[in-house]
């Protein structure tokens, strides 16, 4: 078979994988896996906007010098530039796919700019405060009506087809990857030219997350075991303000209402009023490792379950005009905005690391690509500037799909079928649930906010114990979703640890107490796997 002829297979259906979709889809078949509900994932819950360079007030320098300010020293500067020069042409593009961002007669392409953490100025575009939902939906529409996007729901990739399954000695390649098709119960070899692992970060690796249940580390698990690098997975996002309510415990509250001016304030149990100031001088507008540091702290040392987000100054019509999701989620739930703080907490919220890739998205084994949360690119170093994510998912999408076009076509070889010889069912679904929230729960209270070496030593040796039992399920067991799952976030949940553990520093995201400073110089960290133990 030529390359010409079978679809190239993009794993996830968020803005990364639909925006490589959509640029290919005009000129080569693809296929698109979701292994949940099309409309789920990370995309359609982004809230605050993505960054455009475009006010007569703002510079590619500009972002270029926030986003190493946020990435605190490890950003790489030549991606992060690539990617805020096309920020202009990102925002463009999703405007020529129907995105209805929110207008400004007077803003640059007509468009209405917030501002976030970090951000010396206004450069947010966004659709109010439920732009990734307003972005999933455009883009969704155009790959329904492509005639060359098949849009496969409920289909799960397990691990990647490469040289070792074809027992070919040569450069490390993939030749597709082994599906499962959850409503029919069984697993297809998919051989593909190319192979883009679009499938989001692993939030749910930790107790608590703004994350969407499809945020299990999968491609980084998969890219892992086919023997790619992975870099800088120590450092774990976690956004300040995460509803804190008994009822909802990921919905989260935007970055931008504390751009528009909202306060943080400790409960009157502990004194009240505001804190920031005393942490640092931008105050709320802090990089957010910063301020869920200081959260945490405050939590701490007074004793409280959660902080106040005060936004009532802002008055009601301005709060339903611009954050109309948060006014109804929280009124739903009994708490009306414009007259009570909300409460709030930090969460486990982004994946600054994952799959080592480049500026066209291509990863170490030849044929496979990794865009968007999944992905260590080096734009957000050891701690990611507010709506950076979005933006590197359109950037790297487009450059990405060139770059598979532009690829010589080759022949390729028939790829083994899946071998299920070994396996029984097995009522293990107890067992299973256990694990997950035990790994959860682990990850949580031994590798959160604030780090120390025994800790992390004491999470590793659990972490070995649960994926050896898990590795055994998944060897004799058939699989299900939540296995499949389950054995991703726990090679996740491994390579957090080992990467936390090699950083003898405090920088960014990772703050240990046994190494407070932060080093004059550091590089990412990025793990290699064993040659012999790659799948
Ligand atoms: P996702 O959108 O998470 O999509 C992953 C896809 O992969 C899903 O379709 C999923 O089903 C699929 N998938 C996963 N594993 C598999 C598998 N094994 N097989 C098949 N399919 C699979 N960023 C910003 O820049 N601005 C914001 O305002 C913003 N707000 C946010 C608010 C919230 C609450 C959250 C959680 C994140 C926010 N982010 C924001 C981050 C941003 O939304 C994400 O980083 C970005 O949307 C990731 O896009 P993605 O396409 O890489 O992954
Ligand atoms: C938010 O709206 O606060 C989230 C923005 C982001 O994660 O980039």
């Amino acid at each position: 078979m030529s390359q010409q002829s079978l679809p190239v297979v993009v794993i996830g259906a968020g803005l990364a994988g639909l925006t490589v979709a959509l640029e290919l889809a005009n000129r080569h078949p693809v296929i698109v896996l979701a292994k949940r509900q099309l409309d789920e994932g990370a995309t359609a819950w982004a809230q605050g906007g993505i960054v455009g360079v475009l006010g007569s007030d703002d510079s590619v320098d500009s972002h270029v010098r926030d986003t190493q300010d946020a990435g605190a020293g490890l950003v790489d500067e030549h991606t992060a530039r690539f990617i805020a020069e096309h920020s202009a042409s990102a925002v463009q593009w999703l405007v020529d796919q129907n995105v209805p961002f929110s207008h400004d007669p007077s803003g640059p392409l007509g468009l209405h700019l917030t501002r976030e953490g970090g951000h010396a100025v206004r450069r947010i575009a966004h659709a109010a405060d439920a732009t990734g939902r307003a972005i999933h939906e455009a883009l969704l529409a155009k790959a329904r009506a492509h005639p060359n996007i098949a849009l496969r729901e409920r289909w799960m990739a397990i691990d990647l087809i490469t040289s070792r399954h074809l027992k070919r000695v040569e450069t490390a390649r993939c030749y597709g990857v082994y599906a499962f098709d959850i409503d029919r119960r069984r697993v297809e070899a998919l051989p593909a030219p190319a192979v883009v692992l679009a499938t989001g970060g692993v939030g749910k690796v930790y107790r608590y997350t703004s994350n969407p249940d499809t945020s299990t580390g999968d491609g980084i698990a998969m890219a892992w075991r086919a023997g790619c690098r992975v870099g800088n997975m120590e450092f774990i996002q976690f956004h300040p303000t995460c509803l804190y309510h008994p009822q909802e415990r990921s919905f989260l509250i935007t970055e931008a209402m504390r751009g528009e001016g909202a306060h943080l304030k400790l409960p009157d149990s502990a004194g009240g009023g505001r804190f920031m100031s005393a942490h640092d001088p931008r105050a709320e507008l802090a990089p957010r490792d910063i301020v869920a540091r200081a959260i945490d702290f405050e939590m701490k040392k007074h004793g409280v379950d959660h902080v106040w987000l005060d936004a009532t100054h802002l008055g009601e019509s301005f709060l339903k005009d611009h954050f109309p999701t948060i006014h109804a989620r929280c009124m739903g739930l009994g708490i009306d905005i414009a007259r009570q703080p909300i409460p709030v907490v930090p969460a486990a919220h982004y994946t600054c690391g994952g799959v080592v890739s480049d500026l066209h998205g291509q990863a170490d084994v030849v044929g496979l690509y990794a865009v968007g949360e999944t992905t260590y690119t080096g734009l957000h170093g050891a701690n990611r500037l507010a709506s950076n994510s979005l933006l590197e998912c359109v950037v790297l999408g487009r450059t990405c799909a060139a770059h598979i076009l532009a690829a010589q076509p080759t022949e390729l070889p028939p790829v083994p079928a899946w071998d299920e010889s070994q396996v029984e069912d097995a009522d293990e679904q107890v067992v299973i649930a256990h694990n997950w929230d035990e790994l959860r729960l682990l990850m949580w209270n031994y590798v959160g906010i604030v780090r120390t070496t025994k800790r992390l030593e004491r999470a590793l040796h659990r972490i070995e114990l649960l994926k050896s039992e898990i590795d055994d399920y998944y060897a004799n067991f058939r699989v299900t979703r939540d296995l499949l799952e389950l054995r991703n976030l726990v090679e996740c949940a491994e390579l957090i640890v080992r990467s936390a553990l090699v950083r003898h520093e405090s920088r960014g995201l990772h703050f240990s107490r046994d190494f407070p400073a932060t080093l004059p110089v550091s590089l990412p960290t990025v793990l290699t796997r064993p040659a012999q133990s790659r799948s």
